[in-house]
């Protein structure tokens, strides 16, 4: 069952190694000479104001938007040498047709199948289930996607991602629907899964506490404002540049910080 899945050695402590990168779409320049390398194990929460090039950053590094300038290596290999099971990605936008007809078992499961599965065999089953079970979702293993709630949905889109036993996890807002008590229990299992798995995470957030905890801060308005411990980017400095104010989420964060 897992023969197919099985992972090579990693060939680099490197996870993810960006140089001068910048993307432009038309005469709009979304990301601006960022440069900056990853170490495999961390835990980078990407911050910046809406329109900063968050998204762009990720699906730069997914394949799904071509550098105008810069290169890309994950594992220190090309794009194109990465397995793509290497990968989980969830969007900021799911795309899912909530009228179409499916179940949650069979959403986890199209995360190891290249197709939408028509049928699950037994052992399917049993992975989708124990997935499920990772992400507190355990019960809506046999639930109609269509009927869930957002939170809910998102869960199944976590269990769809876990799954495939991604070295490099990259989450587009992964807490928007969720409850706070859900939100801190996602946070929790992303953390479980990257120590026992040693994956690293990059993680979209416009979550202050989320951030603060992280290993890593990517601080992005187009261009890279800061990177490094929370620490040392979540200064009221960067903050200024970053948003052009640091406003109520920076009170907060120095609340924490001066908490701690
Ligand atoms: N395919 C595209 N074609 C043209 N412009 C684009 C495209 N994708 C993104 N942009 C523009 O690039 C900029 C950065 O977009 P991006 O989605 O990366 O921002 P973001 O930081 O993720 O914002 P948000 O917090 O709102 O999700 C925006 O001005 C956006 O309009
Ligand atoms: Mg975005």
């Amino acid at each position: 069952m897992t023969s197919a899945l099985s992972s090579p050695p990693l060939s680099s402590a490197i996870a993810v190694n960006v140089n001068h990168l910048s993307v432009q779409f038309e005469t709009h320049q979304a990301l601006e000479d960022i440069h900056l390398q990853i170490e495999s194990g961390s835990f980078v929460s990407i911050l910046g104001p809406n329109g900063a090039g968050k998204s762009t950053f990720i699906r730069v590094l997914l394949g799904l938007i071509s550098p105008s300038r810069g290169t890309i290596t994950l594992f220190g290999q090309p794009l194109e040498r990465i397995p793509p099971h290497w990968i989980g990605y969830i969007p900021q936008v799911k795309t899912l047709d909530r009228s179409f007809p499916a179940l949650a078992v069979e959403l986890v499961i199209s995360g190891l199948r290249r197709q939408w599965p028509a049928r699950i065999r037994p052992a399917e089953r049993e992975l989708a289930q124990h997935a499920l079970a990772q992400v507190d979702a355990g019960h809506l293993v046999d639930r109609s996607l269509g009927k869930l709630s957002g939170g809910e949905l998102q869960r199944v889109y976590l269990a769809r991602t876990l799954i495939r036993k991604p070295r490099l996890i990259m989450l587009d807002e992964p807490a928007t629907g969720i409850d706070l008590v859900g939100e801190a229990d996602m946070y929790r299992l992303l953390e479980t899964y990257q120590r026992e798995h040693h994956a690293t995470t990059l993680m979209i957030t416009h979550d202050w506490e989320a951030a603060y905890h992280s290993s890593h801060v990517l601080l992005l308005n187009r261009r890279q404002i800061g990177f490094g411990p929370p620490q040392q980017v979540l200064t009221e400095e960067c903050l200024r540049r970053a948003f052009g104010h640091t406003g109520h989420a920076h009170a907060m964060f120095w609340r924490m910080s001066t908490d701690a």
